[in-house]
């Protein structure tokens, strides 16, 4: 479980429970257990995704991850459910398999990447039919408010017209184009990232306020564009779960 008393924390635990009632839903329709988790690092989903009974793939680059994947493995009793693979996102059809994933997980790792349109297309191909896509992403208007607020102007102002960069609109035209329909979006720590450890620590009943408060938010538009992450939960093609547009 997530250490209760960080700020991180608060959004983790609120992306947590948010993919775990999508999954939940997904899978009375759409059941399979099988995840991959691409640039899954050192395990902080497949933990608690292994604890909820899928067998999870972590596919990452990172030799140093991976051997703190295999250590937390170990010591969270999940030997057998949690498997690490090294490479890279270009690779990932060759290294998983076309088809062969239930569920795709991508948290925190399309930013990192030369190619995101490219890494869309091979998670599309891994994730079975019916199959779903776990997205989480860093947005530029979080970024920009964050670095100028830190007094980083110069750098705010880079941030701001680097192409690169993602926001919900980009994020969403990626997933929708590579042949994925949109069932759910979520902000995640558009209040949560911005609240003093001090004040969680000082406040009885502040981290379940600001939990509660980050829960509600997270479907809300206006947060959903200035959180530092998106959220995005998807489905392979319109067959089995059928689309929604994104909330
Ligand atoms: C910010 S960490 C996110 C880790 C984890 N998904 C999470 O949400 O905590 C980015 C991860 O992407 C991995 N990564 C970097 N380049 C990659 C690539 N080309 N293909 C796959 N993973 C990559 C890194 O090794 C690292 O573990």
């Amino acid at each position: 479980m997530p250490d209760l008393r960080s700020r991180r924390s608060v959004s983790q635990a609120v992306l947590v429970k948010l993919l775990s009632a999508e999954l939940t839903d997904w899978s009375r329709r759409a059941p399979g257990r099988v995840v991959v988790d691409l640039g899954g690092g050192t395990g902080g989903m497949a933990m608690d995704l292994a604890s909820a009974g899928y067998r999870v793939k972590v596919v990452d680059p990172s030799p140093d991850a991976l051997a703190a994947l295999e250590r937390r493995t170990a010591e969270q009793g999940l030997i057998g459910r949690v498997s690490g693979i090294q490479g890279d996102a270009s690779d990932l059809v060759d290294l998983v398999g076309a088809a062969a994933a239930d569920v795709v997980v991508c948290h925190r790792v399309l930013e990192v990447l030369d190619d995101p349109v490219q890494a869309l297309a091979a998670i599309q191909e891994v994730v079975s039919p019916g199959g779903a896509l776990s997205l989480l992403a860093g947005q530029r208007h979080a970024a920009v408010l964050t670095q100028a607020l830190g007094g980083h102007l110069a750098q705010a102002r880079r941030t701001w017209v680097d192409p690169d960069r993602l926001d919900r609109d980009r994020i969403l035209e990626l997933v929708l184009g590579a042949g994925f329909a949109v069932r759910a979006t979520h902000g995640i720590g558009a209040v949560a990232d911005h609240v003093s450890e001090t004040l969680l620590d000082a406040e009885p009943g502040a981290y379940a306020d600001l939990l509660a408060l980050e829960t509600e938010i997270a479907t809300d538009p206006a947060f959903q564009a200035l959180a530092p992450q998106l959220h995005v939960f998807a489905v392979k093609g319109d067959g089995v779960v059928g689309s929604s547009s994104p909330t």
